[in-house]
């Protein structure tokens, strides 16, 4: 199968972002399970392993048609955060970067003619609206439960539930 440059470099840039993403939830599970947020540490963990399975998916398509994956250095994440919060809003803007980035592959993949990348592609723009999705309900619950202790563990309870594995 061909596979332009301009595909193939954009495909290795999702590898990066897809890296970048798992080290950062790694380092948001890590500082919530420090501060004794046993539910969000458990989403965050998994949330973690999710993208480095988004990571495999962009790894194994690449290397299929021919295009040689490149495994990335992943830059150092923020590991400390101000409150659980402000863990959820990094987390909504990289996944509203990520889509930015899938959609700028979809645009390539439609002007040339790559229809296997177009396909592939598909899941990954319906993992994107899941994505952001989750995040944005997330962010609400500040709003409606609250911002107090009280509340912050109720959230956090809620965060561990949405994990079905364990
Ligand atoms: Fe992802
Ligand atoms: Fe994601």
């Amino acid at each position: 199968m061909k596979i332009s440059q301009n595909t193939k470099k954009l495909l290795n840039n999702q590898i990066v972002l897809e890296a970048n993403a798992a080290s950062s939830y790694l380092a948001m599970a890590s500082w919530c399970e420090i501060t004794g947020y046993v539910g969000a540490a458990k989403f965050f963990y998994a949330q973690s392993d999710e993208e480095r399975s988004h990571m495999l998916k962009f790894i194994h398509y690449l290397n299929n048609i021919g295009g040689n994956a490149t495994i990335p250095a992943t830059k150092s994440p923020p590991n400390s955060f101000k409150s659980l919060e402000s863990t959820i809003r990094a987390a909504l803007n990289n996944e509203q970067l990520v889509t930015k980035a899938i959609y700028a592959i979809v645009e390539t993949a439609q002007k040339e003619k790559d229809h296997s990348t177009h396909t592939f592609l598909d899941w990954f723009v319906n993992e994107q609206v899941e994505e952001e999705k989750k995040f944005e309900t997330i962010l609400q619950k500040f709003d409606l439960i609250g911002r107090d202790k009280i509340a912050i563990h109720e959230i956090d309870k809620i965060l561990g539930n949405l994990v079905t594995k364990d």
